[in-house]
């Protein structure tokens, strides 16, 4: 499948006069078109900057490195004249606070149809610009949307206004949405009820996602395959199937075995022991290595590149637990 999005050793460093602190770090991702990505990892990891760099929507303060391919054609997240063309008509984002991303003094109405305006390939009439705005409601599932387009983002539940959030990014049309922890502000049925929102766009439209959350019960259930972050780095992708089912590197296992298990199996949550190191404090080596309970000397003097199993799971380890995995099968 040829990838929709493609970065190439990715890297955003944050630069003053006196110090840069490198945040992504070589980053390597792959959207395929109707994939959902699930991009994970502690707070601080580089989840959202990877993101906005791809997007071009870092300052110009920020250093980056590596290469963005988006169709197959290199572009320059740096450079804003190319990079407004594909946002909001092909690649769109959303982001955690939908209740701050909305305008409070203009109805939804308005800024609906503003964002179908500004997005659409031809001259829209009014009459046209208002249909398309509640048919876009309506796609995402709220009730009665001739009503609500005049209504105000403080008449709207969380629930409702990550809909309109999402409605407005939907108004182009685009190929890629980048949802940025879309849930975290909502309560677990409503984000429920946007998670199924969410496969139902890429089931009806073939539109990919990329899914930046923290919940891994999330990525379990709505994506196909899973990129794990650590420090800036990748450390771990492949599907989600076989990265729950055999997690090779340390970290992600030691994430899994943080998660409650609903079978009442191991009561006890086991939480990785030590705390992530700032992007001033990283090494040459593995940024794990002072956590990690599989740590040999090697691991502090260099960082191991992400090495395959098979062709889709990459791990990023020098003592990964596939010889663990080996021994179960025989
Ligand atoms: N504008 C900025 N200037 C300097 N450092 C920044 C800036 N934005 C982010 N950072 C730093 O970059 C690192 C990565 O931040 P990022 O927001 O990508 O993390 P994240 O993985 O999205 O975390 P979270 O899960 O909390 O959203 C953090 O150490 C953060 O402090
Ligand atoms: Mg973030």
């Amino acid at each position: 499948m040829e990838p929709l999005l493609e970065l190439r050793q990715l890297s955003v460093t944050f630069a003053t006069n006196y110090l840069s602190i490198p945040v992504v770090r070589g980053v390597d991702l792959q959207v395929g078109q109707g994939e959902i990505i699930g991009l994970v990892g502690e707070s601080g990891c580089g989840k959202s900057v990877t993101c906005m760099a791809a997007m071009g929507l870092l300052d110009d303060n920020v250093r980056l490195g590596g290469e963005v391919h988006w169709k197959n054609e290199l572009v320059d997240p740096q450079n804003d004249v190319s990079m407004s063309r594909l946002r909001g008509r092909e690649i769109a984002m959303i982001f955690q606070d939908p209740m701050s991303a909305l305008n409070p003094v203009q109805t939804i109405g308005k800024q609906l149809i503003e964002a179908i305006r500004v997005t659409a390939k031809t001259r829209l009439n009014r009459k046209t610009l208002r249909n398309k705005a509640v048919e876009l409601l309506r796609d995402v599932g709220i009730p009665d949307p001739e009503k609500r387009l005049k209504t105000y983002p403080h008449q709207l539940s969380g629930g409702l206004s990550q809909r309109v959030m999402i409605a407005m990014m939907l108004a182009g049309e685009p190929d890629l949405l980048i949802a940025d922890e879309p849930t975290t502000a909502l309560d677990v049925t409503v984000q429920a009820q946007i998670m199924d929102l969410l496969r139902d766009l890429r089931d009806k439209r073939g539109m990919s996602i990329i899914l930046v959350t923290h919940d891994l019960g999330v990525v379990a259930e709505v994506c196909d395959r899973m990129v794990v972050m650590y420090c800036g780095r990748v450390i771990e992708t492949g599907t989600v199937q076989t990265v729950f089912n055999r997690p090779h590197h340390p970290y992600t296992s030691g994430l899994l075995a943080s998660l409650p298990r609903v079978d009442g199996e191991d009561d006890e949550l086991t939480p990785i022991p030590g705390v992530v190191p700032q992007p001033h404090e990283f090494g040459a080596g593995c940024d794990f290595a002072t956590r990690c309970p599989r740590v040999s000397e090697r691991c502090y003097a260099e960082f191991p590149d992400l090495k395959s199993s098979e062709s889709k799971h990459k791990f990023a380890c020098f003592s990964p637990f596939s010889a663990e995995y080996e021994e179960l099968e025989v």
